[in-house]
């Protein structure tokens, strides 16, 4: 049986003092509901990395980055490394939101690095794939997906599987309201396990695929009651800690 997995996105939103209310917030939330139903955790810009690790250490809330560098360490002005991210007890890191790949024209051959980078370092990678309101409207969902997952399989060794996280969200869906179905994402969350499957059938059964794109706690219980679907990549709703717990009280 997969875990559940709720992860808040902060995208490029915060400071202190509203970082540590909303922590605050959501670790009493936590705690008031006694034990997790789900694994919670908050990928946030690296700069509050510290702030998380001290202010969530012990606590059942894990923390992240939104994005590595491939490379190690060395003259690459901006980036951030894997050991970085672990220097501060981070235990996820998102690669490949699709913002990324849009905005930074991160390809799916990187992103497969920066995966492979994070595992490396001992990070769960937390790998995005989704296709644009265009490739869905020309049917080509499949291939699009198929073609961001595949570049990471071709390089992420069997045995490694068991240690990343994937998350389907379709462009389309994120930030703008509009959800995919229950039955669109559980499609698209199939699919992909069907392709995990074929690298590494055991593996395949235990990975957790999330779903992100404009997921509320109005829409949250329905999709994770689907069978294929083990969680949530929150954006705008891990920003309140009333909506991110009401995501996480609908697992
Ligand atoms: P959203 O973002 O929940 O605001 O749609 C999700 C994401 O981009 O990870």
């Amino acid at each position: 049986m997969r875990r559940k997995l709720v992860i808040g996105n902060w995208k490029m939103n915060g400071n202190r003092a509203a970082n540590s209310a909303l922590l605050s917030g959501v670790v009493a939330g936590l705690n008031a509901d006694g034990a997790a139903r789900a694994d919670c955790a908050v990928c946030v810009p690296a700069p509050y990395l510290a702030q998380c690790q001290a202010e969530l250490q012990g606590t059942a809330v894990a923390w992240g980055g939104q994005d590595l560098s491939v490379h190690a360490s060395g003259a690459y002005t901006g980036e951030v490394a894997a050991s970085m991210l672990v220097d501060f007890a981070s235990r996820y890191v998102l690669c490949g939101h699709s913002e990324r790949r849009a905005y930074h024209n991160e390809s799916s051959e990187l992103v497969a690095q920066k995966a492979l980078a994070a595992l490396a370092a001992g990070l769960t990678p937390v790998i995005c794939v989704g296709e644009t309101l265009e490739q869905r409207e020309a049917g080509t969902t499949e291939s699009v997906i198929c073609g961001q997952l595949q570049a990471a399989l071709d390089v992420i060794p069997a045995a490694e599987l068991t240690k990343v996280v994937l998350a389907y969200e379709p462009v389309w869906a994120i930030g703008t309201g509009k959800t995919a179905t229950p039955q669109i994402a559980q499609d698209a969350h199939r699919f992909l396990r069907a392709r995990l499957e074929q690298k590494n059938p055991e593996a395949a059964a235990g990975v957790q695929i999330l779903y992100g794109g404009s997921m509320k706690p109005e829409n949250a219980k329905e999709l994770m009651a689907q069978p294929d679907i083990d969680g949530g990549l929150i954006g705008g709703a891990a920003l309140k800690a009333a909506d991110f717990l009401g995501i996480i009280h609908a697992v």
